[in-house]
């Protein structure tokens, strides 16, 4: 698997043989064109196409090509698919009302003891959104109009002070926004985290094929790379360092996050304590879909394995299907919040490689032709490879689902307009303050059940509802106003 910075192991020119070793084995595999630029190309650029084929064992690509390109991939859905049995926001018996008042005691000790880190996938392209650059750049708070990463680290920063350690930040970056988002960071003082405590790491890029399973070039001196999935972070993780680092730091816990969705709760005691008072490895969080076909992943019990079944191959009719009271059947909507073990990932990585399975997506890829020329298709025109993360879950011991409220923890930031777009995330986070600030005894003006105000609370002033009562508040909000609390 390529990573982003890596070079050849050798200079190629000064070592013959073993160019000749890496044509051989690209020819072995049917794929000898990578080369067919090779004789025009400088010195720097033979080194950069060589570091890239050399990156990926001819083994894997083989059998990638086989299983997923040129053979569509049968989707083996489990023959007996029922609903999840979710752990309830609110304890509904006295067992659990129990066991959520330690889970809660829990989390917050293992925040004092230093065991939790935060772990934040960054890596995607985000092309729907139409941001060119990293996401979580976007500005995306109502007032201040603070970038996501900004939101993050606040939260970050809050409950650092709150428990009296530093909880510190993994975030997984791809070659395509790397440099940018270190730049970022560093151009605004890394919002306030010391930058010793933000680990950045790269996570690991896929080739895209041709439909007939050929390595597209993207340049005469590169394949058209694209990263390899959120569920590569569980592979990059390790050979990053950024493992290691954690056990250096006695991190026992992950709280991982997207990028896209700045109501998230970075640290969420409640959760992570259940995750390990019930010896879970790997914890999610879900919410109820907002209708039968919501474009999210659905939390299931698949002949008797807890799995995440992706929108799109879930039938209609089982997503459809409803209880006596109407309610649907499946409604546990995966928003991509987990707790995981670093012993769990450590795990993952024995062996030779990775065991989650590839998903694939035929996609636009510009490409570099026989004649050298670059041809931007309009259909799709390649196969591209990722893996993600929840494919984790069957994988995982004890793993347990907890479920949240959509209007408290998830808002993305998805889209260019409509649904999941800045408009509605804007408006979610305005109606969380109000609603946060109402349960805190302020009067808020609301119309219907929109506030008729626009509030922005920033982390640093409080990073939950319940943070916010211990504060000096005002009695009442004015019509018409705006209010920033930080
Ligand atoms: C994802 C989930 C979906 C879930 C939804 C909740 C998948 C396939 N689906 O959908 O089940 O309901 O989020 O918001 O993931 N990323 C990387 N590297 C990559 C690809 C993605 O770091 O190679 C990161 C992105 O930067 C982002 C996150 O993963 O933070 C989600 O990626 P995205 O492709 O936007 O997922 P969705 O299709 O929105």
């Amino acid at each position: 698997m390529l990573y982003g910075g890596q070079t050849a192991r050798f200079l190629l020119w000064e070592h013959r043989m073993d160019l000749a070793a890496l044509r051989r084995n690209y020819e072995s595999i049917g794929q000898s064109h990578v080369f067919r630029f090779w004789d025009q190309l400088s010195p720097p650029s033979q080194q950069k196409l060589a570091a890239q084929l050399e990156a990926y064992d001819p083994a894997f690509l083989k059998q990638v090509i086989n299983e997923y390109v040129v053979n569509k991939p049968r989707i083996a859905l489990p023959a007996k698919i029922e609903p999840v049995d979710a752990y309830p926001r609110t304890p509904q018996t006295p067992e659990q009302k129990k066991l959520y008042a330690d889970a809660e005691q829990r989390g917050l000790q293992l925040l004092d003891q230093g065991k939790v880190a935060a772990f934040l996938v960054a890596g995607g392209q985000g092309t729907r959104l139409g941001y060119d650059g990293p996401k979580g750049e976007f500005p995306v708070t109502p007032i201040r109009n603070k970038p996501l990463f900004q939101v993050f680290a606040e939260q970050l920063i809050a409950w650092s002070r709150i428990s009296g350690r530093t909880i510190p930040w993994y975030i997984m970056t791809s070659d395509a926004n790397d440099l940018r988002t270190r730049t970022f960071f560093g151009q605004h003082d890394f919002f306030g985290l010391n930058p010793a405590d933000v680990f950045f790491f790269q996570q690991g890029m896929m080739p895209a094929f041709s439909m007939d399973g050929k390595l597209l070039l993207g340049e005469k001196d590169s394949l058209a790379l694209s990263p390899d999935g959120h569920g590569g972070s569980l592979r990059a993780l390790f050979k990053s360092g950024a493992l290691a680092d954690m056990r250096k730091r006695g991190i026992e816990h992950l709280s991982y996050f997207q990028v896209d969705n700045p109501i998230v709760h970075c640290i969420d005691p409640l959760f992570l304590g259940l995750h390990d008072l019930t010896g879970s490895e790997m914890s999610s969080k879900t919410i109820s879909k907002a209708h039968a076909l919501e474009k999210v992943g659905n939390f299931c019990v698949g002949d008797g394995v807890l799995q995440v079944i992706e929108y799109s191959d879930l039938s209609d009719d089982l997503a459809r299907q409803t209880n006596p009271d109407g309610s649907l059947r499946f409604n546990a909507g995966s928003i991509a919040i987990h707790a995981l073990r670093v012993s769990f990932i450590e795990r993952l990585n024995e062996g030779s490689s990775l065991k989650l399975p590839w998903h694939r997506a035929e996609k636009k890829v510009p490409y570099m032709d026989e004649a050298g020329n670059t041809v931007r298709p309009d259909k799709p025109n390649a196969v591209k490879l990722e893996q993600f993360v929840f494919d984790a879950i069957p994988l995982a011991r004890n793993a347990i689902v907890y479920t949240t409220d959509r209007a408290e923890e998830f808002s993305p930031v998805k889209n260019a307009e409509g649904a999941d777009s800045p408009p509605t995330c804007r408006r979610d986070q305005i109606r969380r303050a109000a609603r946060w600030l109402s349960e805190a005894g302020v009067e808020v003006p609301w119309t219907g059940d929109e506030p008729d105000c626009t509030l922005e609370i920033s982390p640093l002033f409080a990073p939950t509802a319940f943070e916010l009562k211990r504060k000096q508040l005002p009695a009442r909000i004015a019509a018409g106003s705006t209010a920033c609390f930080e």
